[in-house]
């Protein structure tokens, strides 16, 4: 493993560098889907990802957002987000990441997240727990809904019923507040070290999620579906917290309507 971590780190970071060199550059922008950003730095850092993977993990398949599923029929695969938050980077808005975790059979056994703004590295192994840069990082202490700082995504692309903003308004009312940066991978990562106290969101895909599930679990967090159930990397709606306010935020996510604070429910 230590091998493993150390080409990971050494490839985040320069597909860091990738994405503060084109800061303030102007960006080949492409559209996906309705407002689906994608640029030429989306796919230079996918490129330099996938180079080192091979290079260093020639049977290992690949996952990226970019490019799809390399199939070497490995029991390891790499599944990687080269630039997660196109849309804030597309805008120069500082905060994006890029993500990646490595899979042997189902079991995420490494995960990284790095912010190259902030020369943030997020990681955790597999039994090993979970580290900010070299320190030691657990979830926050916060014991009540009404104490947290809370934060969600969905994808560029659902309906309004599909976004569905009912669990917005009854949370806004019952936290500290809410967030919504447009780096899911980087919130999830938050949540890890207690920044956050909770983190919801809809059809995320397996490269926005899988570094920062083991990351948040390394951390003595919780993930789940919004019924409570375990998840893994393709689950459909995930909710990642400190454990302490888990339920707390089943409960909102499930009511159907809003209630006003104070109103039972
Ligand atoms: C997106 C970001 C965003 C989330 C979207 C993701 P991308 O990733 O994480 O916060 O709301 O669902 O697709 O496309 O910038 O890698
Ligand atoms: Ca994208
Ligand atoms: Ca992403
Ligand atoms: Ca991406």
């Amino acid at each position: 493993m230590k091998r493993i971590l150390e080409v990971a780190i050494k490839t985040i970071k320069e597909s860091g560098n990738i994405l503060l060199n084109y800061i303030g550059e102007e960006k080949e922008i492409e559209l996906k889907g309705i407002s689906n950003l994608v640029t030429q730095v989306d796919k230079l850092s996918e490129r330099h990802i996938l180079k080192s993977i091979e290079e260093n993990f020639p049977d290992h398949s690949i996952l990226t957002e970019e490019t799809g599923f390399i199939n070497k029929n490995s029991e390891y695969t790499w599944i990687v987000d080269p630039l997660d938050g196109t849309t804030n980077y597309a805008h120069n808005f500082p905060f994006f990441g890029i993500s990646i975790a490595l899979i042997k059979n189902k079991e995420i056994i490494l995960g990284l997240i790095y912010d190259p703004i902030r020369d943030e590295l997020f990681y955790a192994i597999k039994n090993e727990g979970a580290y900010l840069n070299d320190r030691r990082i657990e979830v926050s202490k916060t014991e009540s809904l009404e104490n947290s700082l809370i934060s969600f995504a969905f994808p560029y692309e659902l309906s309004l019923e599909e976004k569905n903003f009912i669990p917005f308004i009854n949370f806004s009312s019952r936290t500290h507040g809410i967030r919504r940066t447009g780096s899911a991978a980087i919130e999830i990562a938050y949540v890890g070290c207690g920044r956050l106290d909770g983190f919801w969101a809809k059809k995320l895909k397996p490269w926005d999620i899988s570094a920062g599930i083991l990351i948040v679990e390394e951390a003595k967090g919780k993930v789940t579906d919004f019924s409570g159930n375990n998840i893994d990397i393709h689950t459909d709606n995930i909710l990642f917290s400190n454990g302490k306010i888990h339920q707390e935020m089943i409960k909102i996510l499930n009511l159907g309507k809003i209630f006003i604070r104070n109103e039972k429910f």
